[in-house]
């Protein structure tokens, strides 16, 4: 193992202890690394600024966080076990490449706030793209919904044949689900904007940092000033983004289970795209819904996480190691929270509806609920038409389906379903994403 930063010479440090402090910590670092490459190269930047650095060491060590950067995504830098962390890493390549100059990164900073800036910048990244595909999904249910709103389909409540509703009702639900769940991603999103970097190890140094240009380099829009808050902050901002995640996921969970159910033999309402079904190792027959399973099943690894960091975060004011902690479960829940989303859109897209057989589906007394309407709109006292309604229809109903939808007039309903309405917040939270696009200048 490289020696640590925190190595003074004296007697060598339990390999043991070394190696469980460490644990699978620098495997998560990878995720943050490139943003730590950045964060430092700004941090030299604001180093010279304040005569720190002469414009040669500047120049170096930009270049040497360059390299790095370069070597690490070509992947002939492995970040791996050697290290303690990523900026035990950052360290000793920078000290092996330009010795005494490359010394000099870790001036007026601590792991502390290296830590929480990278993390800040990984997070700004991963609910821009939270939003990104949020907004493509609301955008995808948007459009299926305007072309099937009039495609009539049982509407359950209790799992029991309630009314009458429509594919494009379900879709409309979707769409309006992830339009609002873009706006908790866009308040997470700005919970992480101000920098931390400056704050050191929790209480400041005897330096005259310049923390508003490193934060602005950085593209965040403002700086988080106390340094114990800044502390006390880490796992706050991670728990806002994993909460903004499950907030999707929750949509996705219950939009699975539907899909799930529409494509059993038993319904057959909807058949999902061939490229988006599995087999099985044992039966020629099937035609399995894995990914909807697997989609279903995200919102426990959010709720783990959320879980985990809660406990986590039971602690006194400033850092404590205990806080390496929040990293696993927050990169593990993003990464396979934002790759099961990204699926969604051509998911959505391909899946097909049987019309004829959603028709059969909606028997007469599906229609009771229209016919007491019916009575209470002539004046009949609803209690009574209900109870007449509850009698009268045993036969064919008097409607068709698609009768019973067109006249769903209020807003929302299927005769007036608002989708433009939907459509302008869908607009309004666009903008709102794009007008900051929260990364700055991206991975540099
Ligand atoms: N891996 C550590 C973490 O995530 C980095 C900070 C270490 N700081 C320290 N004082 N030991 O928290």
């Amino acid at each position: 193992m490289v020696k640590p930063l925190w190595d003074k010479g004296a007697a060598s440090p339990d390999d043991r202890m070394q190696r469980f402090c460490a644990g699978d910590d620098v495997s998560w670092d990878r995720a943050l690394f490139p943003h730590d490459i950045r964060a430092s190269r700004a941090h030299v930047r604001g180093l010279l600024r304040i005569g720190l650095l002469t414009e040669a060491e500047c120049a170096a060590l930009c270049n040497g966080l360059d390299e790095l950067h370069a070597a690490f995504g070509a992947g002939t830098f492995v970040l791996d076990a050697r290290y303690e962390d990523g900026h035990t890493a950052i360290e000793a390549f920078l000290g092996e490449m330009l010795g005494e100059t490359g010394r000099k990164v870790h001036t007026g900073r601590s792991r502390n706030d290296q830590v929480l800036v990278a993390q800040r910048l990984y997070l700004k990244e991963a609910l821009t793209t939270l939003l990104t595909e949020e907004l493509d999904i609301a955008g995808t249910c948007l459009q299926r919904a305007r072309l099937t709103m009039d495609v009539p389909m049982p509407g359950y409540t209790h799992m029991q044949r309630a009314v009458p509703s429509s594919v494009g009702a379900w879709f409309a639900a979707f769409a309006e689900g992830f339009t609002e769940n873009a706006f908790v991603a866009l308040a997470a999103r700005d919970a992480a904007d101000a920098c931390p970097l400056g704050t050191a190890a929790g209480y400041g140094v005897n330096l005259a940092l310049d923390r508003q240009g490193v934060a602005q380099e950085l593209g965040f829009s403002r700086v988080l000033v106390s340094p114990i808050y800044a502390q006390n902050s880490r796992g706050k901002v991670e728990r806002l983004a994993l909460e903004a995640l499950h907030q999707a996921l929750l949509d996705t969970r219950r939009l699975a289970w539907d899909l799930a159910l529409f494509v059993t033999s038993e319904f057959a309402f909807a058949r999902l795209p061939e490229a988006f079904t599995t087999g099985s190792s044992i039966m020629p027959n099937k035609r399995n819904p894995d990914v909807v399973e697997l989609l279903r099943q995200l919102a426990a690894v959010t709720s783990g996480a959320l879980a985990e960091l809660d406990a986590t975060l039971s602690l006194p004011s400033g850092y404590q190691r205990d806080l390496q902690g929040t990293k696993a479960p927050v990169i593990r829940a993003l990464s396979r929270g934002l790759d099961g989303l990204s699926l969604l859109p051509r998911l959505l897209d391909g899946v097909e509806f049987d019309a004829l057989r959603m028709n059969v589906a909606i028997s007469p007394e599906m229609f009771a609920t229209d016919r007491a309407m019916e009575l209470a709109r002539s004046g009949v006292p609803f209690r009574d038409a209900y109870g007449r309604a509850a009698v009268e229809i045993v036969g064919a109903a008097a409607v068709t389906a698609e009768q019973s939808l067109a006249a769903r007039v209020s807003l929302g309903g299927m005769g007036n379903p608002g989708l433009d309405v939907v459509e302008k917040r869908l607009a309004e939270a666009t903008a709102a994403a794009d007008q900051r696009s929260g990364t700055g200048e991206s991975g540099r």
